[in-house]
């Protein structure tokens, strides 16, 4: 029993890999001080295990699993390996400081990987695994083994390999739908059968990781708990590899509301769910679709005259949830410049930010911009807002210190940018282009230099009406820095928001080179070492 009274047979242990599988995403990658801070929401909104990352494969994963495991002493800290003794001894020196350290190592299982990608037979691969379990305990108690693929995988050789590596002393074994193959019904026999064929299976947690390519993982994983499974892999706004892994706010939020049907229980404290939808949509560049279950903008919204009728005279009639209960705001509560200082720092709070005292008032300075150009600052704009000054947190290069452009149906685009170079040194310069954009990033090479492809250029009005505020996303791909022959691409994301939508461009753009910096820097500086 917990101090709530809760059999902890009853409660599902939540395992967040946002920062590892979500990581995957294409576009998605984070710096370091941006993974602490998912770090720090998922520690405070209660989430067990934290993946913070696949620590051999780059320095940065390496110091961001590091860090986490200093910095953040709530949750067991996870760093993934695969089934050899190099990665796991790296994956340990990353996790040495954490107060809960887990290595979660494994290997394919189904044919078509044992075949294909591993290249030996299934005898060997097991052994394999068997070798990584026993290897890992010699650095921590706890270790997680995942059967890559399980879903696709022969049922006999998977209920050996559970056995096998349960005996070598895996404390917790996960059972990846990794291609995100199987329908609720076969994934939740699947989890079943394991508990009636693999004969120590009581002495380790079974794991469940869903992948939604045919949009079925949030079921699966749903059918793996009421199967026994008492852990689930989850990734904020469900992104990951592909089409994403199972979301955490829709399997959390399930469990919450359906607790009658599933008659279990997590340890998350849910009003931290749309703020950290809000943050991970804002670092990693991913936007959120509207109809998204849960944290979408329209999850809570009413439209049709039946509806609202029946929301206001009770709002059960088409709400099964309240939102408040997510943390979503009350969207009815506007601030103005005469608001103060005071009155932004409590509507933060209320939303779910907890920001220093040098954010908040940089976030206070761009409030009042904002304020002055439009009567009033809702809740979307102060998202907004929150989410360009946390993007801050990293050091920036070159600083856009003033843009100007000139355009219309008679002129050439021209735009001219004033931009502070590390040195403190100031650089301005003007270029022209097919648009106002295309002549403000051609200004912007023409200073920085720094060759580029964009892949991607999306902007969304954050608000309503001619004042809106104008939230821009781009993608950026350049060859790898990290790699020495730079044979292969990277994608770095910028984005960044403003009233005047050229200015939100110049700057998402900005943000995008500089990461692109950091990162080069990072990779001499490794080179170096
Ligand atoms: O999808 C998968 O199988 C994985 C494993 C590495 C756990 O992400
Ligand atoms: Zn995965």
């Amino acid at each position: 029993m917990d101090e709530s009274g809760v059999s902890t047979q009853d409660t599902i242990i939540i395992f967040d890999t946002t920062l590892r599988d979500g990581e995957q995403s294409p576009g998605a990658a984070m710096n370091i001080d941006e993974k602490l801070e998912i770090a720090r929401t998922l520690e405070e909104m209660g989430v067990d295990v934290i993946e913070a990352g696949f620590p051999i494969s780059s320095p940065g994963d390496f110091r961001a699993v590091q860090r986490i495991s200093q910095e953040i002493r709530g949750c067991t800290i996870c760093g993934l390996t695969r089934a050899n003794r190099k990665d796991i001894e790296v994956a340990a020196q990353a996790l040495k400081d954490a107060a809960r350290p887990r290595i979660h190592t494994g290997l394919g299982v189904s044919d078509v990987h044992i075949r294909h990608k591993l290249r030996t037979t299934r005898e060997g691969a097991l052994e394999m695994g068997v070798d990584a379990v026993r290897y890992s305990r010699q650095f921590v108690d706890d270790v997680q083994y995942y059967t890559e693929d399980a879903g696709r995988a022969d049922l006999e050789y998977l209920y050996r390999v559970l056995e096998a590596v349960i005996d070598a002393g895996a404390t917790v074994v996960n059972i990846p739908d990794t291609t995100g193959y199987t329908s609720p019904d076969e994934f939740g026999t699947l989890i079943r059968s394991i508990f009636d064929n693999v004969p120590n299976i009581d002495k380790a947690v079974v794991s469940v990781h869903c992948h939604n390519d045919l949009g079925m993982a949030t079921a699966n994983t749903l059918a793996g708990v009421q199967n026994g499974a008492r852990q689930i892999e989850v990734t904020v706004n469900g992104i990951g590899e592909r089409a994403g892994n199972t979301s955490l706010e829709e399997t959390v939020m399930a469990l919450r509301t359906r607790r009658d049907a599933f008659g279990l229980v997590t340890r998350i404290d849910t009003r931290h769910i749309y703020p950290i939808s809000r943050l991970v949509s804002e670092l990693t560049g991913i936007p959120v679709q509207p109809n998204k279950a849960i944290v979408g903008r329209n999850a809570f919204a009413h439209s049709s005259g039946i509806h609202q009728d029946g929301v206001l005279k009770e709002r059960t009639t088409y709400e099964i949830m309240n939102p408040r209960d997510v943390g979503v705001p009350d969207s009815e509560i506007v601030l103005s410049a005469r608001s103060g200082r005071a009155g932004l720092r409590h509507r933060l709070v209320d939303l779910g930010y907890t920001l220093g005292e040098e954010q908040f008032e940089k976030v206070y300075e761009r409030f009042l911009e904002v304020a002055d150009k439009k009567k009033t600052v809702d809740t979307r704009d102060l998202e907004a807002i929150v989410a360009d000054e946390v993007q801050v947190f990293f050091q920036e290069t070159y600083h856009l210190e003033q843009v100007q452009v000139a355009c219309g149906d008679h002129s050439i685009p021209t735009a001219t940018v004033r931009i502070r170079g590390p040195n403190g040194e100031v650089f301005c310069d003007a270029d022209h282009g097919t648009g106002p954009v295309d002549a403000v990033y051609r200004a912007i090479n023409r200073v920085i230099g720094e060759p580029n492809e964009l892949i991607e250029f999306s902007i969304q009005a954050v608000t309503e009406g001619i004042n809106a505020v104008g939230r821009v996303t781009i993608r950026i791909q350049t060859e790898d820095p990290v790699k020495e022959n730079g044979s292969e691409l990277r994608v770095f994301s910028g984005r960044a928001s403003d009233t005047d939508i050229v200015v939100a461009s110049a700057k998402a753009y900005m943000f995008a080179l500089n990461r692109l910096i950091a990162a080069r820097r990072e990779a001499q500086k490794q080179a170096e070492a």
